[in-house]
């Protein structure tokens, strides 16, 4: 369905200012669409959006920035409150490293409150308004499917986030909205750069896929927007992977541990 001030479909991007996200933001820009960049670094946010075709495109397609943080439930509702979109992405999301008999309990619930209970406040207020037709995607990830260790809130929070994902898909679909995910494997961007001075870290990724292609965020855009457009496809968790999942997961805690103690 089209905008009604612009002639765009419009887009709300959780996360979108940075890495996937902001690589997702830029395709759905460059198909013509308009775009909400939304991301709890309003300043990035605000660069982003300015930055999408410069500032009279920007102007006249109406691309737009918000402050959110899906952990504040006011916020989320404050974004789609008077928004009536025709696709939103979440991608926010973080992780941490820690054995389960060790894990530091408020570290463990701080990433489930951003990976997960985040993601389910973006689906309880953007499912409220998304128009019929439309759909919500959320990026879940390789470790929704593959546990690492020391992974086990990231791990947990991903697999939570697929299943959760399923529910709304059912419950959405009674109204003509479709809601999907997308797994990526590794991928650098600034959330996994630090892992990179792991050394031997980004080899073994390398080599625990089946194709020698090394992913990118532009990879996993083009998959949430083959989803956005794929009005038979709800429910489904969309691998992109290189085949990583084919395999075994990188003992990331492992090479930490022996690289850093
Ligand atoms: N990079 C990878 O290898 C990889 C692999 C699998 C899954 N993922 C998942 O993809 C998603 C995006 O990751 P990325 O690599 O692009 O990371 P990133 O750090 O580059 O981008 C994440 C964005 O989310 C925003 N964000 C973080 N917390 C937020 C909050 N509370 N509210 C609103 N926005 C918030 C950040 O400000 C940032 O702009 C994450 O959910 C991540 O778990 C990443």
């Amino acid at each position: 369905m089209a905008d009604d001030t612009t002639g765009s479909r419009h887009a709300v991007v959780v996360g979108g200012a940075s890495g996937i996200g902001w690589a997702t933001v830029r395709q759905l820009a460059s198909d013509g669409w308009r775009v909400t960049v939304a991301d709890v670094n309003g300043g990035l946010a605000e660069a982003r959006a300015a930055e999408l075709a410069g500032p009279a495109d920007a102007e006249a397609r109406g691309h737009e920035h918000r402050v959110v943080d899906v952990v504040d439930e006011s916020s989320v509702e404050a974004l789609f409150s008077g928004n009536t979109p025709d696709l939103v992405v979440t991608t926010a999301g973080v992780s941490t490293l820690g054995l389960v008999t060790d894990h530091d309990t408020a570290e463990f619930r701080r990433v489930v409150d951003v990976c997960l209970t985040g993601t389910f406040l973006v689906l309880k207020h953007a499912g409220r308004v998304v128009v019929e037709g439309g759909s919500i995607v959320a990026i879940a990830s390789l470790n929704a499917r593959q546990p690492g260790r020391g992974m086990a809130a990231y791990c947990a929070a991903k697999a939570g986030l697929v299943m959760l994902a399923q529910v709304a898909a059912l419950e959405l679909g009674e109204r003509g909205i479709r809601v999907n995910t997308v797994s990526p494997g590794f991928l650098v961007t600034p959330l996994t750069e630090p892992v990179l001075q792991i050394p031997g870290l980004a080899e073994e990724y390398a080599e625990n896929a089946a194709v020698p292609h090394r992913g990118t965020a532009e990879d996993v855009a083009r998959a949430v927007l083959y989803l956005a457009d794929s009005p038979w496809m709800t429910g489904e968790d969309l691998a992109v992977d290189g085949g990583a999942q084919l395999r075994r997961y990188p003992d990331v805690l492992g090479l930490a541990t022996k690289a850093f103690s």
